[in-house]
């Protein structure tokens, strides 16, 4: 194994922040009150909550009351979709993306064999989601539409803005998991208009364990977790206060949100010019316009991209072939088929995903071991069929 290790994966998971490890360090001791508890030390965990959801309330621009801190982004997205089938009883049908995140087509599959009618929007090879069919499909019988703002494995951004006025002219209430989108580009929830966002804290820089369900005022909320008063009772169950803690520590780093959108754009697009220049037969997957800033998703001809991914793993560099809750498993990722690619391309895939931490000279390093790791296998693969014809 090489001595130095190069993180490319930050669609999966982030590093801690350097101030987000200081301030747990700091706080270590003095967190441990249960917030609901009246004396010194609820207090003082319920202030770090408070501090923390007002952070994150301007980072998005919205009220602090709005915000429901969660488990992380499955639960949030699970809340929404399934508080809504089981309370909303006058509208019966869904829709979502053929490429979102498993915690929403999964839990649309499962309102599904409970009897709700659920539309799943195609997608273009291009990344596009096909507006006519959204159009045609949205109507009076609708309850909730559920489409992300960036997808986790091309970094495709969608028109949410557009869609939630498209579903509020039919009355039915919009949802977008945002998780993407968080610490990449500028979420501006009210701007954005929807109803419902989710986010995780693990994916900006702050601890696992942590996410949060953004519920307009207006809109319809129910609880999917009962138990004490937390969350003004509307998600129960003790606060995970080090997890929120260091999520509204993050929230406050607009400026450095927007600083390193830009540098990590520059180093992702020298690298996507570089490999596809010294790699022949690679292209971009989905919409290289309309995208986040930190993310390559490439198609590699003749490669299989769970044994590339091993390669570069061996020499340092962590990268993913899809999403990373499917690693392990060695079906082509959905996301990848939906859009149209074969399963051969999608073999092929590889995700790489900038972070804030990460350096030209690691970027231009990674470059150097891709070609070197593809030329390797191919030599292999032609050895390899060279026998197999003798
Ligand atoms: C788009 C998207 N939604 C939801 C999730 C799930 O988030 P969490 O790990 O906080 O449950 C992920 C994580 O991979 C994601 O990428």
């Amino acid at each position: 194994m090489n001595s130095r290790l190069v993180y490319l994966d930050h669609n999966a998971t982030t590093p801690l922040h350097p101030l987000v490890k200081n301030s747990l360090i700091q706080e270590l001791d003095s967190h441990f009150g249960n917030p609901s508890s009246i004396h010194w030390a609820g207090r003082k965990a319920k202030n770090l909550i408070r501090n923390a959801r007002q952070n994150l309330s301007e980072l998005f621009s919205v009220s602090p009351l709005e915000l429901i801190f969660t488990s992380g982004a499955s639960e949030s997205n699970n809340t929404v979709i399934q508080t809504l089938f089981l309370n909303l009883k006058n509208r019966t049908e869904y829709i979502c993306s053929a490429i979102e995140h498993p915690s929403v087509l999964k839990t649309m599959q499962h309102i599904e064999s409970l009897g709700a009618l659920v539309h799943r929007i195609p997608v273009s090879r291009e990344g596009q989601l096909d507006l006519e069919f959204y159009q045609n499909v949205l109507s009076e019988k609708t309850a909730l539409v559920s489409v992300m703002l960036a997808n986790n494995e091309t970094g495709n951004l969608f028109p949410i803005k557009r869609m939630a006025e498209m579903a509020h002219e039919k009355g039915a209430l919009f949802h977008t998991d945002a998780v993407q989108g968080l610490g990449k580009i500028d979420v501006n929830l009210k701007d954005l208009g929807v109803d419902y966002a989710s986010f995780s804290a693990h994916k900006f820089y702050a601890l696992k364990g942590s996410g949060l369900l953004y519920c307009k005022k207006s809109s319809p909320q129910f609880p999917f977790l009962f138990g004490g008063a937390q969350e003004r009772s509307r998600r129960g169950g003790t606060e995970n206060v080090l997890g929120i803690m260091t999520f509204g520590l993050m929230a406050k780093m607009k400026k450095e949100i927007t600083e390193e959108s830009l540098r990590l754009e520059k180093l992702r697009d020298h690298m996507q010019q570089q490999i596809l220049k010294l790699i022949p037969n690679t292209r971009v997957t989905g919409s290289s316009k309309n995208r986040l800033p930190n993310t390559l998703s490439l198609v590699i001809d003749g490669i299989d991209g769970e044994t590339l991914l091993m390669n570069l793993d061996i020499k340092g560099f962590a990268v993913s072939t899809g999403a990373a809750c499917s690693s392990g498993n060695p079906e082509p990722s959905p996301v990848l088929l939906a859009m149209g690619l074969s399963r051969a391309e999608a073999q092929g895939s590889l995700r790489v995903s900038l972070g804030w931490q990460n350096t030209e000279d690691e970027i231009n390093d990674f470059i150097k071991e891709l070609v070197l790791s593809v030329q390797r296998l191919r030599l292999i693969d032609t050895e390899f069929q060279k026998d197999f014809e003798l």
